[in-house]
């Protein structure tokens, strides 16, 4: 018997329902990965995750124009739908959903949903609207494939606390996993957005890491205060010529409140421009 090619590619509700119903009747765990596509290995990590666990893993690629704001990058955002495509072949992903704008958000399309709390600091400071863009596309996802787990990255941390509270609040049924950042070998975490960079920029882009290294082995040097913390990050962020920073911060991983001094894990974050591209990278320190 001939086997199907994978990916299988779908572009409508109707076809994705209809191929997650036969492989559900199999009795197949599903797992799914949202992407905005111009996959890397981060996100190909979230698809060996699934296929760890699932016996049926589907990948949306969808630029999701509702969590852009009106001076952002939606426009240049990379598609690079053929490529994601092989790459999905590469690691056996069984379905590729790649909707219109259209069958997302049809005309009349009026309704959003907001998370409050977590989604309001950092991020949602910076991106007004982001995360009402984010859950809605997410949830009306889930919704899509009714998948038994969904996948997310820490590099987007807010992002899957955001929707963790969203599926909670909402009985939406399904099991969230957050899966570790995927670095480049020299830290740099990997992101869609790296292409933006020049190889200059690419370098000046290290100092996330750099900085984030530096809080850590403070933290490990028994340092308690976050303000002396931050100081040094904001330092060793200011040694590369005109990088912008957007925040730094130190933050209660749960609440996403800040922290003052530093007697259980905390996270740190931060958001820094570099020739334009806005760079976001994060990770826990443990006192
Ligand atoms: P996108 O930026 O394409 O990311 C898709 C998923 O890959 C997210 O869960 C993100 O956290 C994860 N990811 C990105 N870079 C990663 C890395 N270096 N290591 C591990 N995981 C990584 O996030 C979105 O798209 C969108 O907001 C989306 C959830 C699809 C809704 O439109």
């Amino acid at each position: 018997m001939e086997t199907s090619p994978r990916p299988a590619i779908v572009t409508t509700i109707a076809d994705l329902r209809w191929a997650v119903g036969a492989a559900r009747k199999d009795q197949k765990r599903i797992g799914f990965v949202p992407t905005m596509g111009a996959l890397h290995e981060g996100h190909l990590s979230l698809v060996r995750a699934s296929q760890a666990e699932c016996q049926y893993t589907v990948v949306s690629i969808y630029v999701n124009p509702a969590q852009f704001g009106p001076k952002e990058d939606f426009a240049r955002y990379p598609r690079t739908l053929q490529a994601d495509l092989e790459k999905l072949a590469g690691v056996g992903a069984d379905l590729a959903f790649c909707p219109s704008d259209a069958e997302v958000y049809p005309v009349g399309f009026s309704t959003w949903v907001e998370v409050e709390g977590v989604a309001e600091p950092l991020e949602g400071q910076c991106r007004p609207g982001h995360f009402r863009g984010v859950a809605t596309v997410v949830l009306k996802l889930l919704n899509m494939v009714q998948p038994d787990v969904a996948y997310f990255g820490q590099k987007d941390y807010q992002q899957a606390l955001v929707i963790r509270r969203m599926v909670a609040d909402l009985n939406v049924p399904v099991e969230v996993r957050v899966c570790p950042t995927v670095r480049e070998p020299d830290g740099l975490a990997m992101s869609s957005r790296n292409s933006y960079l020049s190889p200059q920029g690419r370098q000046k882009a290290l100092v996330l890491w750099k900085s984030l290294q530096l809080a850590a082995e403070l933290v490990r040097q028994a340092e308690r205060d976050a303000a002396t913390i931050i100081a040094r990050m904001r330092q060793t962020i200011l040694t590369v010529e005109d990088a912008q920073i957007d925040y730094i911060a130190l933050v209660d991983p749960e609440t996403l409140a800040p922290v003052e001094k530093i007697t259980a894990p905390v996270l740190a974050a931060l958001a820094i421009r570099i020739e334009g591209t806005r760079l976001i990278d994060n990770c826990l320190l443990e006192p």
